[in-house]
C-alpha cells in the first residue's frame, strides 16, 4: 500500500521575509536540502512568519497539530538581537526538549565560523513532531542538517 509522503515543515522566521522586504532565501535552502538528501516521497509545508514569538509559537502548533508534520525545521532568530526569539518560541510550544541537537550543530558549526556560539537553536518534541532550529544563514542549513540527520528518523520513530 501507498504510505503518504511525510510533511515537513519549513519555517522561516524573519522581519524583512516576511515584510517582502527582501527575498526569503533559508526556507528555498531547507527545501533543496531535503530534495537533495531525501529517497522517499515527502511534502514541504512552508510558512514565513515574523521573529514575534506568538506568530512563530502559532506557526509551530499548526504545522505539528493541524498539518500533522512529524518533523517542522525553522531558520533565522536564533542570535541574541532583541528581536531574536525563535528558540523561546520552540520552548514555548515544546513538551520535550532535546538540548543534544543544539549541542552538536553548535560543534560541527565552530569548525566553520567562530560565531557560531552565537546561535542559541534549539530542539524540541511536540506530540509526534520533532522540531529543530537552524541558523538564519543559508549556508549553515547543510552544515547543520548533516550533523543531525543520521539521528531524525529514529527520534520520529520514537515519537511517532
Ligand atoms: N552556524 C553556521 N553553521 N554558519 C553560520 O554562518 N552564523 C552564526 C550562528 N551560527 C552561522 C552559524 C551567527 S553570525 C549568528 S548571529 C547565529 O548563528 C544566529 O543566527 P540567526 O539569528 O540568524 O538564527
Amino acid at each position: 500500500p501507498d504510505t503518504p509522503p511525510a510533511r515537513i515543515g519549513i519555517v522561516t522566521v524573519s522581519d524583512r521575509a516576511s515584510r517582502g522586504e527582501y527575498e526569503d532565501r533559508g526556507g528555498p535552502a531547507i527545501r533543496q536540502y531535503f530534495e537533495d538528501v531525501l529517497t522517499s516521497p515527502w511534502e514541504a509545508v512552508p510558512r514565513l512568519v515574523p521573529d514575534d514569538r506568538g506568530a512563530i509559537a502559532a506557526a509551530l502548533v499548526e504545522l505539528a497539530d493541524a498539518e500533522g508534520c512529524p518533523l517542522i525545521v525553522t531558520t533565522g532568530g536564533t542570535g541574541p538581537a532583541p528581536r531574536d526569539v525563535t528558540p523561546e518560541a520552540t520552548l514555548d510550544v515544546a513538551e520535550k526538549v532535546m538540548p543534544g541537537f543544539g549541542e552538536l550543530m553548535r560543534q560541527v558549526s565552530l569548525r566553520k565560523v567562530p560565531t557560531a556560539i552565537l546561535s542559541r537553536q534549539t530542539a524540541v518534541i511536540r506530540g509526534r513532531c520533532l522540531i529543530i532550529n537552524l541558523p538564519g544563514q543559508p549556508r549553515a542549513i547543510a552544515e547543520c542538517l548533516d550533523a543531525v540527520l543520521p539521528a531524525v528518523p529514529y527520534c520520529v520513530d520514537l515519537v511517532g
